[in-house]
């Protein structure tokens, strides 16, 4: 039903402020009926982190900050939606206007700042779909009047053990200033510590729930080199590549909102995010498995995306220029791929390319 819906109410979305059209989107999901899409084509079933999706498809971080409409984003066909970012007190995040399209790049770009109704909410959601099936991660972010920053990560890795199918570790959001710095080798290591730590003392009553940790495409490769080592000796269970860029490719066409402040995302992202995710993929050598975001906006994209590493790929902006029907979209393109290929699994083609997108010149920005 909303398939056949949204096509009409986008172009009006559109006209809307950015961040209202995305308000109404979501409380559309809660409140328009929906019907759970065509069955899954087993061929794209994966297993990661002692989890199974249903397809690699994920909903990204920033749609869904407060967990209110998971359920209606499952039913929609992803294979798993990571709500957050979710703080342990609620704070407004930075003043409007923060979003902002730029449609001719089919980019967006953001400085929310990690607006979040705080921890106490969003658990009572997901405690009560707790029971509901489906893979549910909570991307977990720091207060940005915290003095003590990894305790945040800490509380919310306590608080939400229970109810989540697993932990995505954000340290990479441009948008909460000194955030970044949680990726500088000694505190990384530090914060790593201090997760593990309590994800393993949960672990008695909520089970292991798997931490991946969220990082920027703009890091250095010495700094990249630093991060894969410190989460392989602290042995997370995945990270997620990634997070907005705060760089500005030369060629984007509207320039006059690319000078806004904040992370870009989008189409503009898609080749340093494939880069970065090629790059961390040969330095983790199957230690752990990797998500890839940033820029998928099709079949050939996402295919792209696993070929340089991704076993997961996860989206966000193109839905603001494609619709939710771009979902069913990649799902069929990929299991088209596979057919012409032979290939039993997408875990055939995980990181086909990536070795060969190392030697390649950098992406321009
Ligand atoms: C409006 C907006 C809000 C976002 N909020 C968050 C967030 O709260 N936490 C986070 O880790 N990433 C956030 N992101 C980043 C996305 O999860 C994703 O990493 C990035 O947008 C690249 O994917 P895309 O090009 O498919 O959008 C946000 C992105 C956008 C566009």
């Amino acid at each position: 039903m909303i398939s056949l819906i949204e096509p009409l109410v986008r172009p009006l979305l559109r006209l809307l402020d950015a961040e209202d059209a995305h308000r109404l989107a979501v409380n559309a999901l809660k409140f328009l009926p929906y019907e759970k899409l065509a069955t899954e084509d087993p061929r794209l079933a994966v297993r990661a982190f002692g989890l199974n999706f249903p397809n690699p498809v994920g909903m990204a971080a920033g749609f869904d900050k407060n967990a209110e409409v998971p359920d209606a984003l499952l039913r929609l066909g992803f294979g798993f939606v990571e709500v957050g970012t979710v703080t342990p007190r609620p704070q407004p995040g930075n003043p409007r206007p923060r979003l902002f399209r730029l449609p001719r790049d089919e980019g967006v770009i953001n400085r929310l700042g990690f607006n979040s109704e705080g921890a106490e909410a969003v658990l009572r959601r997901l405690a009560a779909r707790a029971n509901a099936g489906g893979i549910v991660g909570v991307n977990v972010g720091a207060n940005k009047e915290s003095v003590d920053r990894i305790a945040d990560y800490v509380r919310l890795i306590e608080t939400f053990a229970p109810v989540v199918s697993y932990f995505s570790v954000n340290i990479s959001s441009p948008n909460t200033p000194g955030l970044r710095e949680l990726q500088q080798a000694k505190i990384f290591d530090d914060l790593l510590a201090r997760v593990m730590d309590a994800r393993a003392r949960m672990s008695r009553e909520a089970g292991t729930t798997p931490v991946l940790i969220k990082i920027a495409p703009d890091l250095t490769l010495n700094e990249l080199d630093d991060l894969v080592g410190g989460a392989r000796r602290h042995r997370v269970d995945g990270m997620i590549i990634g997070n907005t860029t705060l760089t500005r490719p030369q060629n984007l066409r509207d320039q006059a909102i690319a000078c806004e402040a904040g992370g870009l995302s989008g189409r503009p992202l898609f080749p340093l995010a494939t880069r970065m995710l090629a790059e961390t993929y040969v330095r983790v050598e199957s230690a752990f498995p990797l998500v890839g975001v940033g820029g998928i906006d099709s079949g050939k994209t996402a295919l792209a995306m696993i070929r340089a590493g991704a076993c997961l790929i996860q989206l966000y902006s193109a839905l603001v220029f494609h619709g939710v029907r771009l979902v069913a979209r990649i799902k069929s393109e990929l299991v088209e791929e596979l057919r012409r290929g032979g290939h039993a699994g997408l875990d055939e083609l995980v990181g086909a390319d990536a070795a060969a997108m190392t030697a390649e010149q950098w992406p321009s920005s």
